[in-house]
Parts: C-alpha cells; sequence; structure tokens
C-alpha cells in the first residue's frame, strides 16, 4: 500500500472542502522506549510498539491555507527555501491532501520547543500539520485517524497527538490501520525533563536512513525488538507506581540499547560527541553520589534528562544552560 492508499481509507469518502484557514498545535514527545526500525518504509509502521512523554506546550503551532501560486512555508516566520529539505518533505506530504493538481498551500510554523536545545521538531510539526489539515478541509476525524496520517509524515509524530505519556501501538495489518498512539491514564506532575544541547548542527544521518542501515546491518538489531518490548512493559509499571527509579533505569537502559544498536551497524552510527559522553559520565557519577537523575538520547548527540521536582535545584546547579521542561505540570491541568 502507498501513501495515498491510507489517506484514502482514513478520509472514507469525506470531501476536501477548504475553508478559509486552518490551525492547530501539537506537542513534541521525548521517547523512554524508542522507536528503532520500521517494518514498512512507505507507511513508517514500526517494528515494535514505544512509549514517549509528550512536551506539554512545547511544540508547533501551524497554521494552513490555500496560496495562489506554489506552496508558500515560513518557520518561525521565515521564508523556507523551496530546495531545502524541510520544504521538500513537507511539499511530498502536502501532495497527498491536494484536492486538485493545482491547488497550493501556505503553511506557517511556530515552534515553541528552544531551538537551541537541539530537539527534533518533526513530530510536533506533523502531528500539527495532520491537525491543522483536519480542521482546514473540516474532516471532523478523531485522533485516531489524525495519529495515523501524522504518522505518513514522521514515524514519532503519531504520538504527539496526545499529551502525557502515549503508547504508539505498532500494530501487524499490512495497512497500518492499528498502528496510532493512545494516551496512557497517568499524570506524573513531578516528573521533570532537562534539555542538554550538546550541539545544534543537524545529524549527519536522518533517523529514517539510520534506522534502515540498522535494521540491514547491525548483527546487534535482533535483540532490539525483546528489549524495548520489555522496557515498555516496566515503563508502564514505573508509571502506574510512580516508581522514578524504575522509570529512569528503564528510559536510560533503553536509549543506551539503541545506541549499541547503531554503533554496530555498518557503516557505524556513532551519534555521540565527546561532550555526550563526558555529560554521561557526569550524570553517573551524580547518581552514585546519590542524585536520582537518569538520561535519554534519540538519534543525535544532544541530551535528556529525567528527574524529579524534588531535585530540580540541584540538577540545575550541575549543568549550565539546562532547559527545565515540567510536562504534567500546565495551567489547568495541574493534579
Ligand atoms: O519519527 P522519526 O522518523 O524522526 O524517528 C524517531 C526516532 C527516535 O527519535 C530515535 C526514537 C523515537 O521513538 O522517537
Amino acid at each position: 500500500l502507498t501513501k495515498s492508499d491510507v489517506v484514502k481509507i482514513v478520509l472514507e469518502n469525506r470531501q476536501s472542502e477548504p475553508s478559509e484557514f486552518g490551525e492547530a498545535f501539537a506537542p513534541a514527545n521525548i521517547a523512554l522506549a524508542k522507536y528503532w526500525g520500521k517494518r514498512d518504509e512507505e507507511l513508517n509502521l514500526p517494528r515494535t510498539s514505544s512509549l514517549s512523554v509528550s512536551l506539554g506546550e512545547y511544540g508547533s503551532y501551524t497554521k494552513i491555507s490555500q496560496n495562489g501560486n506554489g506552496d508558500s512555508y515560513t518557520l518561525n516566520g521565515q521564508a523556507v527555501a523551496t530546495d531545502s529539505t524541510f520544504a521538500r518533505r513537507l511539499g511530498l506530504y502536502l501532495d497527498l491532501f491536494r484536492p486538485a493538481k493545482d491547488f497550493f498551500f501556505r503553511v506557517e510554523t511556530v515552534n515553541s520547543i528552544p531551538t537551541a536545545a537541539g530537539l527534533a521538531s518533526s513530530a510536533s510539526g506533523f502531528a500539527a500539520l495532520a491537525f491543522a489539515l483536519n480542521d482546514f478541509f473540516q474532516w471532523h476525524l478523531d485522533k485516531t485517524a489524525i495519529s495515523i496520517l501524522a504518522r505518513l509524515g514522521s514515524g514519532s509524530a503519531c504520538r504527539s497527538v496526545y499529551n502525557g505519556f502515549v503508547e504508539w501501538q505498532a500494530g501487524i495489518e499490512e495497512s497500518g490501520m492499528d498502528s496510532f498512539a493512545l494516551p496512557l491514564p497517568h499524570t506524573w506532575p513531578d516528573l521533570c525533563l532537562g534539555l542538554i544541547e550538546i550541539s545544534s548542527e543537524e545529524k549527519p544521518v536522518s533517523s529514517r536512513a539510520g534506522m534502515k542501515r540498522t535494521v540491514e546491518t547491525s548483527v546487534l538489531y535482533k535483540s532490539w525488538p525483546e528489549k524495548t518490548e520489555k522496557d515498555l512493559e516496566r515503563l508502564k509499571t514505573a508509571i502506574e507506581k510512580k516508581d522514578f527509579e524504575l522509570l529512569g533505569q528503564t528510559a536510560e537502559s533503553n536509549a543506551l540499547a539503541m545506541h549499541a544498536t547503531m554503533i554496530a551497524a555498518w557503516p557505524p552510527l556513532l551519534y555521540w560527541l565527546p561532550k555526550s559522553l563526558e555529560t554521561i559520565h557526569k550524570i553517573h557519577r551524580l547518581r552514585d553520589d546519590g542524585l536520582p537523575v537518569y538520561f535519554t538520547m534519540d538519534a543525535g548527540a544532544n541530551i535528556k534528562l529525567l528527574f524529579e521536582v524534588k531535585d530540580m535545584d540541584d540538577v540545575r546547579c550541575q549543568f549550565e544552560n539546562i532547559k527545565i521542561i515540567r510536562p504534567f505540570d500546565r495551567p489547568g491541568e495541574k493534579v
């Protein structure tokens, strides 16, 4: 099946009647049990389920309207060059939704994620775009359908459809109609994330290419599905019981195991920079000294800390320029 086939299934017989504009916000998310490896490259269907936490008010706001002649995109108020990777990726995604060949879009995106934090914004970007298209064309789709549409843009985007803890169920169907995100019913108001920027440069190998290379060449990849499925269950227990140590240990171990599969790929994928390793050692030293702080990393050099609010001051003292986010501490949603 192609992406276009799936869009047809999702939209059923809905008409795409453009309104004046559509708009939406979606949060970024950080995986605690990672998505690494696809079973379908075209539809972004994963080999395993994954679990993430969304970043509340940190994400992407997207406004979409019709444009006269050719697509036009802005990011944080700046025009995006049409020959950039970003524009090409967006254009291909929008092709799935044009009511006519000569229908063009104007897409304005503003990211509230601290850009310096080196956090991937494709997840919140594609989730916000899927929501904004739904608003613009007045499809009235539910969140499961939006999650499936967001996944076609970027796998991890399907999790950015919800706030809080989110599980992306891998599914088994060829069409991927059973591969979407669902929110977990628990909050964790004391949970803090710390973003440590190691490098703001674009990663040398994209997640898409990195996953493919790992699946095809890494001798360690065969142990990954079992590992991440076990971790996902452990994380669910940790979340239910608010067992921070179990959460931290599991997330850190999952991220390290993912990086181990990458390092064993050929050519090797070593996203860590000297500063990443230095920070990892520092985290381990702090833990030995009694500070409960753990980390996770994605396909890049940056580090995301996990700790509880009681340790916020100690953590802040230890890491210069750390950006602290409390995913569950949002106005009106205090528990
Ligand atoms: O959604 P993608 O294709 O950008 O892949 C994301 C992969 C990781 O960030 C490394 C893991 C994850 O689950 O988010």
